[in-house]
């Protein structure tokens, strides 16, 4: 299930923020560090944020109020994290399901919304024994139908990227690239 690169979005506003989206273990927590450092920008990881304002993990959050309650404290981070300048902001794999947050960050002006995409494969690899902090990791019996149904709203996103066999490097500068930067600072203008 190979994806090429794919660029949809020709940004006409400067770009103030890069969001990452993706299945878990794509690497969007990897990989937003590193692109944040090249570009100068802070790096916020949702789950993070939504962990420290709620004083327990994720996967407590889960199991104390259910997933829905864990989604509508997703919706309103990323609604008020989106509205940063110079950020790389990494979401949670799941956060794309809700259509507000895609409607968000498809439409905002100078926002970049980039998919980094594996194949279910490679998060089985990646996040091997990482189900007590993945809950949907956790949820053996859904996962496939979960990962064909957010694969289609993963790749409404701007920029497509097939990550699967890449580096976090090569990815960053895969990122880059698709998204117009130039050797790794945003355009000025
Ligand atoms: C989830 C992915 C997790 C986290 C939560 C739900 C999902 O983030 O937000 O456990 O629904 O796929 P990562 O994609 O960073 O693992």
């Amino acid at each position: 299930m190979e994806a090429p690169v794919q660029s949809v979005a020709p940004q006409t506003a400067p770009l103030r923020r890069i969001v990452l989206t993706g299945f878990m273990g794509s690497g969007k927590t990897t990989l937003g560090p590193i692109l944040a450092a090249r570009l100068g920008w802070s790096f916020i990881d949702v789950d993070d944020v939504i962990e420290a304002e709620a004083g327990v993990t994720i996967a407590e959050l889960f199991a104390r109020h259910g997933e829905a309650a864990f989604r509508e404290r997703e919706r309103a981070a990323i609604a008020r994290l989106a509205a940063e300048d110079s950020l790389v902001l990494a979401l949670g794999g799941g956060a794309i399901e809700h259509q507000a947050t895609r409607t968000l960050l498809l439409t905002t002006s100078g926002t970049l919304l980039v998919h980094l995409e594996v194949e279910l494969a490679t998060t089985l690899k990646r996040c091997q024994g990482t189900e007590q902090t993945r809950p949907i990791l956790a949820d053996h019996a859904n996962l496939a139908a979960r990962y064909q149904r957010r694969l289609p709203l993963y790749r409404m996103a701007h920029v497509s990227i097939s990550v699967d066999t890449l580096f976090p490097e090569q990815a960053v500068d895969q990122i880059l690239s698709a998204s117009g930067i130039s050797g790794g600072k945003p355009n000025p203008t």
